[in-house]
Order: C-alpha cells, then structure tokens, then sequence
C-alpha cells in the first residue's frame, strides 16, 4: 500500500479477472468473451484491463480505433483483436500492422481492406455489421450486408470472420427496441452461419450478455461489466460484479469554520453553523466533475461527508461538522468502499444525470492508476 497521493485511482485487476470468470460462467457453451478495453480500458488502463481479462478467460479483445490495437499489440497481447470503430486509410494500415480484425459494412471498404493486405501477413479478418437499429456504424440495408459479406468470402485476400450488431437499449429492460433489434439480426447471422460455418455471430455488450442468452451468440462484447459496473447504472453487486476501481485523495487541510465563512470560488456554500471543513487536492483537472459541487459524498475514517462549495480545478472541499477527530493526512475515498461504507461510481454518475462509463473514462491522465491485485 503505498502512503496518501493527492489523487488515486487504484485498479484491482483480480476483480477484473473475477469479473470475467463470472460473465464466462453466465455464457451459453462455447460463448467467448470478449473483453472490450477501448478508452484506455474505461479508464482502468488498456493495458492493465486487457491482461486481467486475459487471465479471467477473455478469448478477445476490443477497441474502437487502430492506435488502441497498435498499443495492446505492442505491449504483448496476442488474442484476436477487433477495432470496431470506423477507419480512415491510414487507420485501415496501422490496424493491418497490429494483425486487427476490423469491421465493414460498404463493399468499397472492403476492397480497401483487401488492397491495403499486407504481403505474407494472415489474410485480413472482416466482420460485417448489420446496423439492426442502432442507427450509428453498419449498414441498416440486409441486402447490402449480405452482399459485403459475399463479397468478402468471395475474396481470396480477405476472411469472413464475424457477423455482427450492436444493441441501442440493451440497458432498458422492458423496452420493445431491444427485442426488435434481435429479431431483425437473427435470420440475418442464421443465414450468414449456415452458409460460413467458421464465422463469429456477436451482438451484445454488457447489459444484453447479463439480460437475455438468446443474445449470446458465439461470442458476447462486454465492457462496462468487466470493469465491476452496472451496465443498468445501479448496482454491480446484484449481478455478482465488483468494481474494480476505487478513487482516492486525502486531507491536505482542515480549518475551523463560522457561521457565514464560505468555501471556493463564487462563495456557493457559507457554514450555517459553527464548522470544520477540509479540502482535498482533487478537481475537475483530475476528472472531478465540477457539475459535482455541493452534491456529492466522500468518505474520510469509514463515514460519508457532504462535498461543500464549488469543485477547483485542483481541489475540493469538505464539511467534516461541529465536532471531528479528522486530521491532515487521512486517506479520502471518492469512488469505492472505505470502512463498512462505500460509494458506488452509479451513485457519482446518477448525481452528473450521466452513466458510470462517463465517470471512469473521463479520470483524466493527471490521476495516477496504481494496479494491483
Ligand atoms: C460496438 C460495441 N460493442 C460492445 C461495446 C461494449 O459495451 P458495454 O461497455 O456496454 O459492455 C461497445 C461499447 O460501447 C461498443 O461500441
């Protein structure tokens, strides 16, 4: 352990590794998990994340561009890789040189991928998207995507290697779209399968893998739960998750306050009594949301203080009450448990009227992750 850090992010990669376990053991036979570890692995560290999974039975990974590949590539992963965001020419190389699976949906690019092979590498591996109601990448024409997908398999330089959608309302139980959007992709990847046994049916992230097995297909993209977070924005622990992140900072400073003394900039909190209040080095410069001011709990010795005033840039303050055994120096907990209480991200997330992603992929560089198990 090491002693107090201005602000902290520490990542528990054995709950990344558990998590995968337990989404594995959740899984259809013969379902892989593939783990997706773009936006620096939600924040957690791509690196870091990717290993973990690895180690908690992720068959493959995910990213959204060619870099993220590039980087996971560079630093040793070896599983099958698939960027699934949109690429441009230069992208389309450097996902070629990481030896990525990439994803179409348009003959052109198809081509593309074909020319851009790279001599005596493996034969580029495609999937095709069939947008079945997400209404963002892929091709919402099945014919079209059926065509893509003949075109590839009638190529020589290429390999169909996956057919696949993405769920629009996956974390909203009971709503029609959801169900919809299966229906649509289903005889879809059937017919896709049927006649190119070898290729990869996938379609659910987090919240369909945990919601509905019919989803499941032969391989399930899950983020969001890897990392120990409710993709339903409640909590984890219903599903058997745990975070895998807690976040920290300490008490550089505790003043006695009186009625009327006010604390930040704009004075938007005064003390209604008399008071102490301490401040802690973290901000909006580390990812602290300044929509945060005056609404959200930290823990300090086990216990829930109210954040009081308008978050700095570098620092927040605290109301500790009239009477307190807090001195400089005691450890502050953000995000995750400290004595018998704890602060979920979804609480910090449902507070910002935002989802616990935007919460851990926006700690920004300035917080040190410190990874361990
Ligand atoms: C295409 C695609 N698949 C899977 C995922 C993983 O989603 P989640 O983090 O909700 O599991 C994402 C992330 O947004 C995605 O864009």
């Amino acid at each position: 352990m090491s002693g107090p850090e201005r602000a902290l992010a520490r990542i528990d990669l054995g709950a990344i590794e558990r998590n995968c376990q337990r989404l594995r053991q959740q899984l259809r036979g013969g379902t892989q998990l593939c783990a997706v570890v773009k936006a620096d692995g939600y924040g957690h560290g791509a690196v870091w994340a990717a290993k973990a999974a690895v180690d908690g039975g992720a068959a493959r990974l995910a990213v959204a561009t060619a870099a993220e590949a590039e980087d996971l590539r560079r630093h040793g992963l070896a599983v099958p890789i698939l960027v699934m965001g949109a690429l441009t020419a230069d992208e389309l190389r450097l996902a070629l040189e990481a030896d990525a699976d990439l994803v179409a949906w348009r003959t052109d690019f198809a081509s593309a991928v074909a020319e851009h092979a790279l001599p005596g590498a493996r034969r580029p591996r495609v999937h095709v998207k069939l947008d079945s109601g997400m209404g963002r990448l892929g091709t919402a024409d099945i014919e079209e995507a059926r065509a893509v997908a003949e075109a590839v398999a009638a190529d020589e330089r290429l390999e169909l290697a996956g057919a696949m959608t993405h769920f629009a309302t996956a974390d909203e139980p009971g709503d029609e779209h959801f169900p919809a959007q299966l229906e649509r992709f289903m005889p879809f990847a059937r017919e896709l399968k049927e006649r190119h046994p070898e290729l990869l049916v996938h379609a659910a992230n987090s919240a369909a893998t945990l919601r509905e097995p019919a989803a499941h297909f032969d391989m399930v993209r899950c983020g969001i739960a890897v990392y120990g977070l409710d993709p339903f924005n409640r909590d984890p622990f219903e599903h058997g998750l745990e975070p895998a992140l807690t976040l920290e900072s300490w008490v550089a400073a505790v003043k006695r306050f009186r009625p009327g003394d006010s604390a930040g900039y704009g004075r938007s909190w005064r003390a209604e009594r008399e008071t102490w209040v301490a401040t802690l080095p973290i901000g909006y410069g580390d990812g602290w949301r300044r929509g945060l001011s005056n609404d959200c709990d930290v823990l300090i010795r086990g216990r829930r203080h109210p954040l009081v005033g308008t978050i700095s840039m570098d620092n927040v303050t605290v109301e500790l009450g009239p009477e307190t055994d807090l001195e400089p120096g005691d450890s502050a907990v953000l995000i995750g448990p400290q004595g018998d209480e704890r602060i979920l991200c979804e609480e910090v997330a449902q507070r910002l009227d935002t989802i616990n992603y935007e919460v851990v992929t926006g700690l920004l560089p300035r917080v040190r992750r410190l990874h361990s198990r």
